[in-house]
C-alpha cells in the first residue's frame, strides 16, 4: 500500500506542503502548535509514508509534552493527501505510531481530533486534561500505552522543554 519510513531532515518540506495542503490556512495559529514552538519533535514517532513514485503520500508527526511533571506524547498533525484518503493509510501511520511508542516505554499519548475518528485506535475523552484555549475539551483525547497512565492525571497541557523542571515520567 505505501512504505513506511521515519522522517528525515529532507523529507521536511514535502511534509509540511502535505499539511498545508490538508488543513485551513493558518493551520499553526491552532492552539496545539503552541506547544510546539521551540520544542524539537519526538523524531522516532514522525513517520511518512511513501507511494509508488515515492512522493508523501501520508505524514504524522509527534512531540513531547507535559501535564505537571508528567511526560506524554501529543500526536500530530497526521495527514494523508486527498488523492489517497480512505485507503487506510491514516490508520496506517496512526497504530504504527503507538506501537512504535509503547515498545519505546512511553507511558501515554494525547491528541486534539475527532472522537469518531481516533476512538477506533483506543482514543478516549480525556476529563480534566487541559489544552491552551481555545480548544473544545470533547477534541480532547488520550490513550495508555501503559495501564492506568491516565488515571488521575489532571492539569494544564505545557511545553515539553523551556522551563528546565523535571519530569516523573
Ligand atoms: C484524517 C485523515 C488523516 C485520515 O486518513 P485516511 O487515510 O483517509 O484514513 P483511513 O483510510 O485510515 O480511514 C478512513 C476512515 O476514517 C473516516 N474518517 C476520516 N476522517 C474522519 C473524521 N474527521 N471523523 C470521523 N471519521 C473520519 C473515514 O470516513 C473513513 O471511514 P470508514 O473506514 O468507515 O470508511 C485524512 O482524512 C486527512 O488527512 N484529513 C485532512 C487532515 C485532517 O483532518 N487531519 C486530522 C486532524 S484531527
Amino acid at each position: 500500500m505505501a512504505e513506511i519510513a521515519q522522517e528525515g531532515p529532507e523529507d521536511y518540506h514535502e511534509v509540511e506542503a502535505l499539511y498545508d495542503l490538508c488543513f485551513a490556512p493558518g493551520r499553526e495559529a491552532l492552539s496545539s502548535y503552541r506547544l510546539r514552538d521551540g520544542v524539537a519533535p519526538q523524531a522516532d514517532l514522525c513517520l511518512i509514508a511513501r507511494g509508488r513514485a515515492g512522493e508523501v503520500a501520508g505524514a504524522i508527526r509527534t512531540w513531547p509534552v507535559r501535564i505537571g511533571r508528567h511526560g506524554a506524547l501529543l500526536l500530530g498533525p497526521v495527514a494523508v493527501h486527498p488523492t489517497r484518503q480512505g485507503e487506510g493509510l491514516g490508520g496506517l501511520l496512526i497504530f504504527e505510531v503507538i506501537a512504535r511508542a509503547r515498545t519505546a516505554g512511553h507511558p501515554r499519548m494525547m491528541l486534539v481530533g475527532d472522537a469518531p475518528y481516533y476512538s477506533r485506535f483506543g482514543f478516549e475523552r480525556l476529563d480534566g486534561v487541559i489544552m491552551p484555549p481555545p480548544t473544545n475539551p470533547e477534541r480532547v483525547l488520550g490513550i495508555a500505552l501503559a495501564p492506568g497512565a491516565w488515571e488521575g492525571l489532571r492539569g494544564e497541557v505545557a511545553r515539553a522543554a523551556g522551563d528546565g523542571s523535571a519530569m516523573t515520567d
